[in-house]
């Protein structure tokens, strides 16, 4: 069962109002949206997203709930501005990006995302694409995988694991990649508080499903689509994630792009966000005790100019 992180945090800086208009684009299991969706009433419209068909199918009975308040779309948020425009939200006043994924897809095993449950490697958040982690781990040169697992994972022994997954090739299961990750690694230099494996799932999970990627797209379509003062906030659960979110909220609030020794502008930016959370809010002591999941979130909140 997916409990919604920031839930609180996120809905109040959104500041979602009678008659508005709101874009979940990680509809996940509806947590937020169920929340935004009281406070927009009477009049107001969501639009619930998310790229994984078994999430749609729970903000189409939403939906359903609330005949004209909800419109449900299968689809990347990486889209975002035709999505929006094709569904009937072409200008929008809030939009909340819950990122990574649900505890639901984490704990099926035959999504293939867990390192505790076997399963086929799959991690793909969207069923009908056709990158899988099996493609990943068996077909990329043992220096490519190296390469995207330091990069996406952050992990110092990438290039062993790299080398010891090619050794067991071909891998079907998430425990054969689990076990290849763990017979990598010195038992001394494993990570204290997460499994072994935490950071090589991370890099493949975000390498299958083009995370980084996606998500920039993603804020500039939020940027293009948000009306005047809406406000659009991102909750992320890793380094990576943040740090997208924030060098992209820092760049589109400045009016000119030019390297500092450049003496006349030559960029014409123009800033199209002002920053709303100067450092990015964490989750309280209750909420990480209620929900470990949450302990690694980071929300940052920007208003459209
Ligand atoms: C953390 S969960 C969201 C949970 C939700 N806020 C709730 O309260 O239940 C993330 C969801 O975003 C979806 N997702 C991740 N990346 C996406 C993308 N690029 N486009 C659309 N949906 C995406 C995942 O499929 C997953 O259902």
């Amino acid at each position: 069962m997916h409990i919604a992180v920031l839930s609180q945090a996120s809905i109040r800086l959104l500041q979602p109002r009678s008659g508005a208009v709101f874009v979940d684009c990680t509809f996940g299991a509806g947590g937020h949206s169920r929340l935004l969706l009281e406070l927009i009433q009477p009049g107001g419209r969501l639009l619930a997203l998310d790229q994984d068909e078994r999430a749609v199918q729970a903000a189409r009975q939403l939906a359903e709930q609330w005949p004209g308040a909800v419109t449900a779309a299968h689809g990347n948020f990486a889209d975002l501005v035709d999505l929006a425009g094709e569904h009937g939200f072409p200008a929008v006043d809030g939009i909340l990006f819950d990122l990574g994924f649900s505890s639901d897809q984490l704990e099926d095993p035959k999504r293939g995302f867990s390192f505790l449950h076997e399963g086929p490697l799959d991690m793909r958040m969207n069923r009908t694409q056709q990158l899988t982690a099996a493609q990943v781990v068996n077909e990329l040169s043992a220096r490519e995988l190296a390469h995207l697992i330091r990069s996406l994972g952050e992990e110092r022994w990438a290039a062993r694991i790299a080398e010891f997954i090619a050794a067991r090739r071909p891998l079907t299961t998430t425990l054969d990649l689990a076990e290849a990750v763990k017979a990598a690694m010195p038992r001394g230099a494993w990570p204290k508080g997460i499994h072994p494996a935490t950071r090589t799932f991370q890099a493949i999970r975000m390498h299958v499903n083009d995370e980084l990627g996606s998500l920039r797209r993603g804020l500039a379509g939020a940027t293009q689509i948000l009306n005047p003062g809406g406000r659009m906030a991102a909750i992320s659960f890793h380094s990576l994630e943040d740090a997208e979110v924030k060098r992209f909220f820092i760049a589109e609030s400045k009016d000119c792009l030019c390297p500092p020794q450049q003496p006349v502008c030559t960029c014409a930016h123009r800033a199209s966000l002002r920053i709303l959370t100067p450092k990015p809010l964490r989750p309280d002591e209750a909420e990480v005790t209620n929900n470990p999941r949450s302990r690694s979130a980071r929300l940052r909140v920007a208003e459209r100019l």
